[in-house]
């Protein structure tokens, strides 16, 4: 069992049944979505798939604060340490390493990844997404921000994930056209809508999604952010 719990935008807290906390893409100051009421109490280890401030910008602060290790790709673990980040443990596509008793991969995704500091933009490597083997076997699969791929179908050969993570808000990432054709190569039981409504433009909604994919035997699982859920 893992305790979900969405922080907004594509922010999410894993609480572990050891107790432990992981942290996925935390934007928790200045995103609009994040659930004030929410208080972080426990960080262990913070997830990053990609260098965009949606998703990296209160990494170093979290992780300094919890002194939590930070697990992203070589080049954005390189600028968090640069910004103060004593725990980094950086990975590339195919590898794989354990975190809090979770087996975590870092797969493909189609996006991009510059930092943006001081004005200027760094290199970031590339766009990942992560698959997270939890301790009693179950995958679930993280996308980040990404379009629609067909390796998408290799994902699915290899870890077999039950649970996915998809951006469906459009503009910066796929909607729910694309997202429709990503949940018929993952074959996933339940996806969890992320990366929409928390600006205008990202228009994609659940409810579309839902539409699109009835014929198939999953579930379309829309979280409210702050609101804790089992899985
Ligand atoms: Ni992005
Ligand atoms: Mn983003």
């Amino acid at each position: 069992m893992i305790g979900i719990t969405w922080l907004g935008h594509s922010a999410f807290q894993f609480r572990l049944d050891s107790g432990e906390v992981l942290l996925l893409d935390p934007w928790l100051e200045g995103n609009p979505s994040y659930p004030p009421q929410h208080e972080l109490s426990r960080v262990d280890a913070i997830l990053v798939t990609h260098g965009h401030f949606d998703h990296i910008a209160s990494a170093a602060r979290t992780a300094q604060q919890f002194d939590a290790a930070v697990i992203a790709n070589y080049e954005v673990c390189a600028y968090l340490k640069s910004k103060g980040v004593q725990k980094t443990s950086p990975m590339n596509k195919g590898g794989s390493q354990l975190c809090c008793g979770v087996r975590v991969f870092m797969t493909h995704a189609l996006h991009s990844s510059g930092i943006e500091d001081d004005g200027g933009m760094i290199y970031g490597g590339e766009a990942a997404g992560f698959v997270l083997e939890l301790p009693d076997r179950r995958t679930l699969y993280f996308a980040g921000d990404t379009d629609v791929f067909g390796d998408m179908e290799l994902i699915h050969r290899l870890y077999r994930p039950e649970l996915v993570f998809l951006p469906i808000g459009d503009l910066y990432t796929m909607g729910p056209r694309q997202a429709e054709l990503a949940c018929r190569l993952l074959k996933p039981r339940k996806i969890i809508p992320m990366h929409y409504g928390t600006f205008p433009p990202l228009v994609g909604r659940p409810e579309q999604l839902a539409e699109r994919i009835k014929d198939l035997d999953a579930e379309v699982w829309a979280l409210e952010p702050g609101k804790p859920v089992e899985w």
